[in-house]
């Protein structure tokens, strides 16, 4: 058994389901939480991951398909993609690979396409609730492992639900901006592509959206004053 991640909320390790390869993603029972709602919270995010799966299947959004999922075993069996790295680890890469400028310009092109997936994934109401650099998969091309011709997949859903309702999907986007700026600090614009793109994605509701997004920002910023 090949552990791929081991944390304080769970393991990830390669596994076999009906023969093909796959990736184990188990939960750990939390022991200072009440038992009943632990394996409550257990279920629910395993179902919200298999929920969110099929619904980016039936809107053409690339995400892990689920094969398998043991809610007494806390066990999700998904599709693995083992020559994927995060985006997290690829915009890290054209930093350090690139002067400044062509670092902005070809990560202009993958914050477009990251941005309009998202505005995607909103304009059919999936609310991902956990948007990070670590939770996108950048899967190359087949014979292209240079990351020139690359697919982007999204995952870990276990917080995302469906809601139509433009508030969700501006904290979706401030929880993205924050994780962005704490993560590449060093490259501040990632957003600012990314919305660019959403934008035009995200169905009618984008001016809304984008207001409640500000608005989230803007108490965000107070509470931060305040202390
Ligand atoms: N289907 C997959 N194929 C390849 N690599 C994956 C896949 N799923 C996850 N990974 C890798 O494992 C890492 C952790 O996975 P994931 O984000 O699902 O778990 P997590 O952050 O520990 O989960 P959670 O936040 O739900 O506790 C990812 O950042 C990615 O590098
Ligand atoms: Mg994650």
């Amino acid at each position: 058994m090949e552990i791929l991640k081991q944390g304080a909320e769970g393991r990830l390790y390669l596994g076999v389901f009906k023969g093909e390869k796959c990736l184990v993603k188990e939960r750990f029972i939390k022991h200072y939480r009440h038992p009943e709602l632990d394996t409550q919270i257990t279920r629910q995010r395993i179902k919200a991951e298999t929920k969110a799966a099929s619904r980016c299947q039936n809107a053409g959004i690339l995400a892990p398909r689920i094969l398998h999922t043991d809610l007494n075993e806390r066990k999700i069996y998904m599709e693995y993609f083992g020559e994927a790295i995060t985006a997290k680890e690829l915009i890290q890469r054209v930093v350090a690979d690139h002067s400044v400028e062509t670092a902005e310009i070809v990560l202009k092109n993958l914050c477009t396409q990251v941005g309009t997936i998202i505005g995607k994934l909103h304009a059919n109401n999936i609310i991902h609730g956990d948007l990070t650099t670590s939770n996108i998969l950048i899967n190359p091309k087949s014979e292209n492992k240079d990351f020139k011709e690359y697919d982007i997949v999204f995952i870990d859903f276990g917080l995302s639900h469906y809601n139509q309702g433009a508030e969700d999907k501006g904290v979706d986007l401030y929880v993205l901006e924050r994780a962005l700026l704490s993560t590449h600090s060093e490259q501040p614009y990632l957003f600012d592509y990314m919305l660019e793109a959403y934008r035009k994605k995200c169905g009618k509701d984008e001016g809304t959206i984008v207001a409640k997004f500000e608005e989230v920002r803007a108490r965000g910023r107070k509470r931060t004053m305040i202390g």
